[in-house]
Parts: C-alpha cells; sequence; structure tokens
C-alpha cells in the first residue's frame, strides 16, 4: 500500500511534467539509421565542419561513403575533424579546404580551388555560422556578421552551381534557424553601414536572409534538377556560442545539459534535407527540427523583399544579374 502510494506521490506531476518537457525539446521524427541512400560517387561539401552540426553532418555523408570535403576557416580544427571522421567512417575520401566565409576573397580561392579539382558537386551544406559577433566591417567593407553567416555562402553557392547543375539532381541545404521570425531585412545591414538593434537581432537577421536567399535561389533554379532548402535544426549544444560572455555560454551550457539535443540529434534536419528520399524534387521549403516541412516567418516568403535582398548582395559581391563574376571581380 505504501508503496502504490509512492508512486501516486504528487511530486511526480512536476516530474512527468519536466521530462515531457526535455523529450519535447529533444524530439526528432527522422534517424539516419532508417534511411538507407549511399552516396558513393558522390561529391558533397559542407562549409564549417570542424565542429557541432558541420561535423556530424560530414561524418554522416562520409559514412555514406561520398566524397566529402570539409570547407573550414582553421587548418588545425579542420585537420583533427578530418581526422576522427575518416577513422569513425573508414572512409578515406574525406578531405580539408580553408574557407573562411566573412572573406569573399576566401570564398573565391576555395570556389576556383574546388573547381580545377572536382567535376561534380551533389550536395552543398551551407552550415557555416557564428551568433554574438561583433558590429566590425571586414576590410572588404562587409559586415562581419552579415559576411559570416549569409553573404560567403550567397557567393559561395553562386560560384559553384554550374558544378550542381552539371551534376544534377544535387542539392543545396542552408542551415537557418527558429530564430529568423525575429529577424529583420535592411540591405543597410550587409556592409555594416547600418546595424541592428543588437547582436542577437543581427544573428537573428543573418537567419532570415538564409531563408530569404533560400526562397529566391529555388526560384531561379526550377527546372535545372539542383534543389535548394533551408531548415531549422533546433537547439543544439555546439559551440555557437563561443562569442559570448562566459556567463551567458554557462547558462546555454546548462540549459543545453537539461533541453537541447546533442550535436549529433541537431544534425539530423540538416542530413534529412541533404540526403533523405523524401526530399527529392522539394525545392524552396523550410524544415523544422523534427524533419517536417513548416512555414517560415511572413518575411521570410515575401518575393520582393527576396529579390531586393538577391540583387543587392550581388551588387555587394561583385556578381551580375546571371550570377556570374563582374568584370570588376573576376575568381583571381
Ligand atoms: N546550436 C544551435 O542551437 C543552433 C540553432 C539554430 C541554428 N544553428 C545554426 O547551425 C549552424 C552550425 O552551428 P553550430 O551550432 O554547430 O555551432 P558551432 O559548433 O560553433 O559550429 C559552427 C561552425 O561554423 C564555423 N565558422 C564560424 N565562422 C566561420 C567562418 N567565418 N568561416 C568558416 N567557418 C566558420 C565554425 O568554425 P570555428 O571552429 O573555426 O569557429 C564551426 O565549425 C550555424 O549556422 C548556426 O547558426 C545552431
Amino acid at each position: 500500500m505504501e508503496l502504490l502510494a509512492l508512486f501516486w506521490h504528487p511530486v511526480w506531476v512536476p516530474c512527468t511534467l519536466f521530462l515531457s518537457a526535455v523529450l519535447w525539446a529533444r524530439r526528432g521524427a527522422w534517424r539516419p539509421a532508417a534511411c538507407p541512400v549511399d552516396l558513393r560517387g558522390k561529391t558533397a561539401v559542407v562549409t564549417g565542419a570542424n565542429s557541432g552540426i558541420g561535423k556530424c553532418v560530414a561524418l554522416e555523408l562520409a559514412r555514406r561513403n561520398a566524397r566529402t570535403i570539409l570547407a573550414c576557416r582553421s587548418r588545425e580544427r579542420g585537420e583533427a575533424a578530418v581526422e576522427e571522421i575518416r577513422r569513425a567512417t573508414g572512409n578515406p575520401d574525406v578531405h580539408l579546404r580553408i574557407l573562411d566565409t566573412s572573406s569573399m576573397a576566401s570564398v573565391r580561392n576555395f570556389a576556383r580551388q574546388f573547381l580545377q579539382e572536382e567535376r561534380q558537386l551533389h550536395i552543398l551544406v551551407n552550415n557555416a555560422g557564428s551568433a554574438g559577433l561583433p558590429f566590425e566591417v571586414t576590410s572588404e567593407g562587409l559586415s562581419l556578421m552579415f559576411a559570416t553567416n549569409y553573404l560567403g555562402h550567397f557567393l559561395l553557392t553562386n560560384l559553384l552551381l554550374d558544378a550542381m547543375k552539371s551534376s544534377a539532381p544535387s542539392r543545396i541545404v542552408n542551415v537557418s534557424s527558429f530564430r529568423h521570425h525575429k529577424g529583420k531585412v535592411n540591405v543597410h545591414f550587409l556592409s555594416g553601414k547600418e546595424q541592428p538593434k543588437n547582436f542577437d537581432k543581427g544573428y537573428c537577421s543573418t537567419k532570415l536572409m538564409n531563408v530569404l536567399f533560400t526562397v529566391e535561389l529555388a526560384r531561379r533554379l526550377q527546372g535545372t534538377g539542383v534543389t535548394v532548402n533551408a531548415l531549422n535544426p533546433g537547439l543544439v549544444r555546439t559551440e555557437i556560442m563561443q562569442n559570448y560572455s562566459w556567463c551567458a555560454r554557462l547558462l546555454f551550457h546548462v540549459m543545453g545539459i537539461l533541453f537541447f539535443k546533442s550535436p549529433t540529434q541537431g544534425s539530423f534536419s540538416t542530413t534529412y534535407c541533404a540526403v533523405s528520399e523524401e526530399v527529392e524534387g522539394i525545392s524552396g521549403k523550410y524544415f523544422d527540427s523534427d524533419c517536417s516541412l513548416a512555414s517560415p516567418s511572413p518575411l521570410a516568403r515575401d518575393p520582393t523583399i527576396g529579390r531586393k535582398l538577391w540583387e543587392a548582395s550581388e551588387k555587394l559581391v561583385g556578381l551580375d544579374d546571371g550570377g556570374r563574376e563582374t568584370a570588376s571581380r573576376k575568381v583571381a
């Protein structure tokens, strides 16, 4: 009887609610293990692949036998990730190439080397990103935050598009965030001529631009066999807060242990968009952290804003209307 009373104790109510909240926060419908897709003969590029979500996605692509290129800004961290992924998957076809998405010169160097070395590109995962970056303007006259999280990937994707078209069917995956709902679009943010209200608003705005870019690019890619989708990975325990104060990092860490997904769990929605058969032929969409199709914010779906952002981005990075290098900014 006493044992029964223990099971009926009121303390179980908040405990159950708490556990449900933990499980809900970590939920995810799709599991890579249930997806048989093999990527032998395919080439994939993952930006920011030396840690967090990007590393887990690269590992999953390599496990499926893709030629996997880790595009990272740090040689040391990139080489360590390549070694780890080769060891874990037994796939020797995993390589590092240097890419700093905040520098358009670095993006151009990466693209030039890639196009010299590779014939095809089937999967491009635009994952690199950082939160809490300062309002700095780079030597190229771009906002560090917007170049890192958005413009670098805009240029990279455009420079690699021909290779992706000739490898079709091929997929572009843009890692955005649920935080894009709080973002604002102002093309002057890109050059740092105007600034968002604070770092957080800035981050949210870069993630909004990731979705606008996805929708507009999908429109331009119709009929090419190249698809592009954006996704929200959810709340994931990674190094994303590395630019914040120790206090904010500690809070993120503690909350992370309780409620956030592990980097592996947090990589599922990205991997889903990159490999799943269910996503074949789908383009211009936004997937949630449980891999379900979701509706992005009304701003993210506005085609006029998307077009304006595209045109402003082209001008800033030196591309013409067809996504080609303008005379003044040819790949060196
Ligand atoms: N964690 C979350 O809860 C969460 C939620 C929503 C969306 N996201 C998005 O998920 C993506 C991956 O982030 P994460 O959570 O995995 O964080 P992370 O562990 O910090 O990984 C970010 C990766 O991006 C790289 N990176 C940062 N700036 C770069 C640059 N200028 N050039 C090249 N690489 C750069 C980092 O390289 P270094 O090691 O050199 O810094 C790192 O490899 C980001 O786009 C982020 O916005 C994350």
